[in-house]
């Protein structure tokens, strides 16, 4: 019988966009399952926390694919994929300005533990241009996010920054 194909889509989240959204519906075609693994260690200073990065994301994918499941996570990258019991990384790649970037993170993953891959997937066109912080940028300043993130993500956007999160930060 075929072994069960695991893949962990890391990344911070913050917040999720309707560019991961689709990428992680896409992978399933490939993998049996798909873990969306929300960092506690980025580099980034994170507008949302780790709690609300997570509830975002189980609201925004829903319970209709139990093959998706969304959990945080800390530490080393490369020992939370081991201690799930996977060699599949995957990570989506938009433009050419992202390859460098992922080139140098996937080595690095590789140096770490060398029984782990990364698999890129081409992110759909749609979404080439979109990232969590120009959607930030954009709703910090009243802008229409709509179509962009899922609606739970566009509320909770709406909300942080009626709260007065600071729009000048740039929270990336
Ligand atoms: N559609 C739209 N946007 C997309 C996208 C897609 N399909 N895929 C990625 N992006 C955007 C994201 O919105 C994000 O935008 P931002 O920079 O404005 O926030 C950017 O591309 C990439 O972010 P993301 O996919 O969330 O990944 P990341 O670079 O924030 O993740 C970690 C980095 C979490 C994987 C890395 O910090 C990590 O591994 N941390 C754990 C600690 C560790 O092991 N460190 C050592 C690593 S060698």
């Amino acid at each position: 019988m075929r072994q069960e194909r695991t893949a962990i889509y890391p990344g911070t989240f913050d917040p999720l966009t309707n560019g991961h959204v689709s990428l992680i519906r896409r992978s399933r075609e490939l993998f049996d399952r798909v873990v969306v693994a929300v960092a506690a260690d980025t580099p980034k200073d994170p507008l949302f926390t780790l709690e609300e990065r997570v509830r975002l994301a189980r609201e925004a994918i829903g319970g209709s694919d139990p093959g998706i499941v969304v959990e945080p996570f800390d530490g080393l990258l490369v020992d939370y994929v081991a201690r799930r019991g996977s060699c599949i990384l995957l990570r989506g790649l938009r433009a050419v300005s992202d390859f460098e970037y992922e080139f140098q993170l996937a080595l690095m993953n590789r140096r770490l533990r060398r029984d782990i891959q990364t698999v890129f997937l081409m992110t759909d066109y749609q979404w080439l241009y979109i990232s969590s912080t120009i959607v930030k940028a954009a709703a910090s300043l009243g802008g229409n996010i709509h179509g962009l993130v899922p609606g739970c993500v566009e509320r909770a956007l709406r909300e942080k920054y009626a709260q007065g999160a600071p729009s000048g930060k740039r929270h990336a």
